[in-house]
C-alpha cells in the first residue's frame, strides 16, 4: 500500500465531519452510529487518513463520496466490528443438535423433505460461526452419507472474509470447539504454525464465502433457506434498516425454516410475521391465506 505522508498534521474528527461521515456509512450499510461513538470512529479511520496524507476527516468524506469502491471497502473493513468465537452463544447449537437434526432426519424418513439444507451465516466475521455450523451438521449427520448440506457465509468486510477463508485461527480459540469436534474437525500447526490451529478441508469445503451487503434492496439469493443465522449483527443498524434486513430473510425462509439472531435482539413486538421458538429464534407464522387454505383442507382447496 502506498503511503502518503503529509507535513500538515491530521485535524480532529469535527462534529460536523462526524455527521457526514457516520450518515455516509448508514447509507452504504446501514450501520448507525451515535455521538458516543465519535471517538472510536475516529480512532478506527485515523490510520487511514494519516496513510492518505489527509488533513482532514471532511477530505476523507469527499475521498469517499466520489470512490468508486475501493476506498469504500477499506473504510468498512476499519469501521465494521468484528468480534466472533467458535461455538458462540451455545443455546443455537444446543437447539440444532437436540431438536433440528432429529426433527429433519425424522422428515427424511417420513418422506417429507429431501436430503439437503441449506443454511446461511450472514454477517459471519472471520469465520468461527460458519465454520461451527458446519462442524455441527458434519457430526450430527454422519451416519447417513445421502445427506448434502451447504452453509453460505457472506460479510461485507473484505478483511473479516479473507481471515474466514483461510480458516487459521490462534490455538486459544480452539477452546470453545467441544473436544469430539476439536479432535475430528481441527488440525494443530506444528514447527512455524505451532501456536494455530487449521480448520480441516472436510469441513471448509463445506462452506460458500462470499461479500454480502446485507443492506441493499434485493437478495438475489437462491431459496429457500433451512436456517438463517444474523448473530449480532443487526445491533448496529438503525430500526428501519433492522426491520428491512428481517422481512429480506423472512421472504428467503423455508416454511418450517428458522432465524436466529444474537443474544441482545430481539424481534419481539416488531414483526408479526414470526413467532418466537426459544429467546432469539423465530419460525414464520403461516399467512392468513395459508391459514384460510388449511381450514379448507389444502393449498388448493
Ligand atoms: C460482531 S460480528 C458478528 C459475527 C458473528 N455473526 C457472531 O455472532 O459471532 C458483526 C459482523 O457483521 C458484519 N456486517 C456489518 N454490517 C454488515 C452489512 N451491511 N452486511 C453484511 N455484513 C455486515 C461485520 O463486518 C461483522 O463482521
Amino acid at each position: 500500500m502506498i503511503e502518503r505522508h503529509s507535513s500538515q498534521p491530521l485535524r480532529p474528527l469535527r462534529e460536523r465531519e462526524f455527521a457526514l461521515l457516520t450518515s455516509f456509512i448508514r447509507a452504504e450499510c446501514g450501520i448507525a452510529l451515535s455521538s458516543a461513538k465519535k471517538a472510536l470512529v475516529e480512532s478506527r479511520l485515523k490510520r487511514r487518513l494519516q496513510q492518505l496524507g489527509l488533513q482532514t476527516y471532511y477530505d476523507y468524506y469527499l475521498m469517499l463520496a466520489r470512490d468508486t469502491g475501493p476506498e469504500r471497502q477499506q473504510m468498512l473493513n476499519l469501521v465494521t466490528t468484528n468480534e466472533t468465537s467458535f461455538f458462540r452463544e451455545p443455546a443455537h447449537f444446543d437447539l440444532i443438535e437436540r431438536m433440528l437434526l432429529p426433527r429433519w432426519k425424522r422428515e427424511l424418513a417420513e418422506g417429507k423433505r429431501p436430503a439437503s439444507l441449506r443454511i446461511w451465516s450472514a454477517g459471519c466475521s472471520t469465520g468461527e460461526e460458519p465454520y461451527s455450523l458446519a462442524m455441527a451438521l458434519e457430526w450430527g449427520l454422519r451416519d447417513d452419507r445421502s445427506w448434502r448440506f451447504e452453509v453460505l457465509a457472506s460479510d461485507i468486510s473484505m478483511r473479516a472474509l479473507e481471515h474466514a477463508a483461510r480458516g487459521i485461527y490462534p490455538i486459544e480459540r480452539a477452546a470453545s470447539i467441544p473436544a469430539p469436534y476439536r479432535d475430528r474437525f481441527v488440525l494443530r500447526g506444528r514447527g512455524a504454525m505451532s501456536g494455530s490451529i487449521r480448520i480441516r478441508d472436510e469441513i471448509r469445503n463445506r462452506i460458500r464465502f462470499g461479500r454480502f451487503n446485507l443492506h441493499r434492496k434485493r437478495y438475489a439469493l437462491p431459496e429457500p433457506f433451512d436456517l438463517i443465522l444474523c448473530r449480532n449483527v443487526l445491533i448496529y443498524f438503525g430500526r428501519r434498516e433492522r426491520m428491512a434486513v428481517v422481512d429480506r430473510f423472512l421472504d428467503l425462509l423455508a416454511e418450517d425454516g428458522l432465524l436466529m439472531l444474537g443474544h441482545a435482539e430481539s424481534l419481539q413486538g416488531e414483526s408479526d410475521r414470526v413467532r418466537c421458538v426459544i429467546p432469539t429464534v423465530y419460525a414464520l407464522v403461516p399467512s392468513r391465506d395459508e391459514l384460510a387454505a388449511a381450514e379448507r383442507g389444502g393449498p388448493d382447496a
